[in-house]
This record gives structure tokens, C-alpha cells and sequence, in this order.
């Protein structure tokens, strides 16, 4: 079952096709897109990506608090590994990289990548990207029964993005320097 899962995942058109249109996307929106109407819009769309990469991202790791005691090989862990797999591939890969095309859009066009706010706003969103490519890698490891956490490092770990959010939200509405 998991063999199926792995190759239906790897689907190298689909996944060239989607990084093609993404990149058409982020040029559109660079060279096309007037801020002037668009500021509004633009910044929506990132609010409502940020709100679904941020709900996988503290979802995945309490997933990982219950699959670290399940019993590997047992159907509890075999569906684990498909909740996972789905919620990395369909909700938090492709929510992140709209938060960061939308991000830099709204970075360059509005405020032309100058502000300390923005400047720590972006080094902070690099470690949560961190954070994502570390939860992306485990992913990968307990869909191969080869994960060696326990239940209490995924709950450390779930604190990770949840602080992160916190300073990101604060510089960008606050603006503190
Ligand atoms: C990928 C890198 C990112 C960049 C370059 C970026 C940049 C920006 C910029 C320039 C704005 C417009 C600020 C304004 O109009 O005053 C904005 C809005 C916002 N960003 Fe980001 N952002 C990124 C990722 C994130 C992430 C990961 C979060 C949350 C975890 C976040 C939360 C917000 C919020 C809540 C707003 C709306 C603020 C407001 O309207 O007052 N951003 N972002």
C-alpha cells in the first residue's frame, strides 16, 4: 500500500506542470499586477495562504505526537502516513509557496525591501521554511517506518512554528522598527 502511495506521490508531470504554472504566476504578478489595485487583493491572498500553511504546520506534528506510539506496520500508522503525506503535499507545499510569492510581491511593490520590521519579518519566515523543510524530511522518514523521535520531541517541535507566528504577526502589524 505504501509502495502504491509513493509512486502515485512521485508523478514527475504533474509536479513539472505545477512548478511551471507557479513560476508563470510569480512573474505575472511581478511584471503585471499594478499595486496601486492590487495592494488589497494581493494581500488577502496571502493572509488566506498564510492561515492554511500555518494550520498544516501545527497540525503535522501533533499528527507525529500519535504516529511516534503507533505500532509500526499496524493500520493506525498506515493511515498516518497517508494523512501526512496528503496534508504536506496538498495543503502545506503549495501554501507556502503562494505566502512567499505574495510575500515578496508585497515586500518589493509596497515597501521596495526596506523596513528593519521586514527585514526580521523575512529572516523569521526562513527559519519557519526551515521548520517546514525539517517536518518535510519527517514526513519522508515515518512514511518509511524509519522515524526514531519520541512522542515528547514532536511536542517541543509543535512549539516551533507556533512562536515563530507569533514574532512574524507581531513585526508585520505592529512595525516595532
Ligand atoms: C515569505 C515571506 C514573507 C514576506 C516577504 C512577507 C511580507 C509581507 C508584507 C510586505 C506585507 C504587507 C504589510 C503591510 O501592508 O503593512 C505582509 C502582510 C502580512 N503578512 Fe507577510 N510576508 C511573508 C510571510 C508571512 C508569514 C509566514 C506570515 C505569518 C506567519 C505573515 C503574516 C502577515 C500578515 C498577518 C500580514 C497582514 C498585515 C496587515 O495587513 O497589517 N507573512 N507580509
Amino acid at each position: 500500500m505504501s509502495g502504491n502511495l509513493s509512486k502515485a506521490g512521485a508523478n514527475p508531470l504533474v509536479r513539472a506542470v505545477t512548478a511551471l504554472v507557479i513560476v508563470a504566476f510569480s512573474l505575472w504578478l511581478l511584471f503585471h499586477v499594478n499595486p496601486d489595485s492590487s495592494y488589497l487583493w494581493i494581500k488577502s491572498i496571502h493572509v488566506i495562504a498564510i492561515i492554511s500553511w500555518m494550520a498544516g504546520m501545527l497540525y503535522l506534528p501533533r499528527l507525529f505526537v500519535y504516529h511516534a506510539d503507533a505500532a509500526i506496520g499496524s493500520d493506525k500508522s498506515e493511515t498516518f502516513k497517508i494523512m501526512e503525506r496528503r496534508l504536506l503535499r496538498y495543503i502545506i507545499n503549495p501554501a507556502m509557496i503562494v505566502t512567499w510569492v505574495t510575500g515578496l510581491w508585497l515586500a518589493y511593490m509596497m515597501f521596495d525591501f526596506k523596513g528593519g520590521w521586514l527585514h526580521a519579518k523575512i529572516l523569521l519566515v526562513v527559519l519557519l521554511s526551515g521548520a517546514h523543510g525539517y517536518l518535510s524530511k519527517s514526513v519522508r522518514l515515518f512514511s518509511q517506518d524509519k522515524n526514531t523521535k519520541s512522542a515528547k520531541h514532536w511536542r517541543i517541535v509543535n512549539e516551533i512554528p507556533t512562536v515563530l507566528m507569533i514574532f512574524i504577526v507581531i513585526l508585520v502589524v505592529v512595525k516595532p522598527f
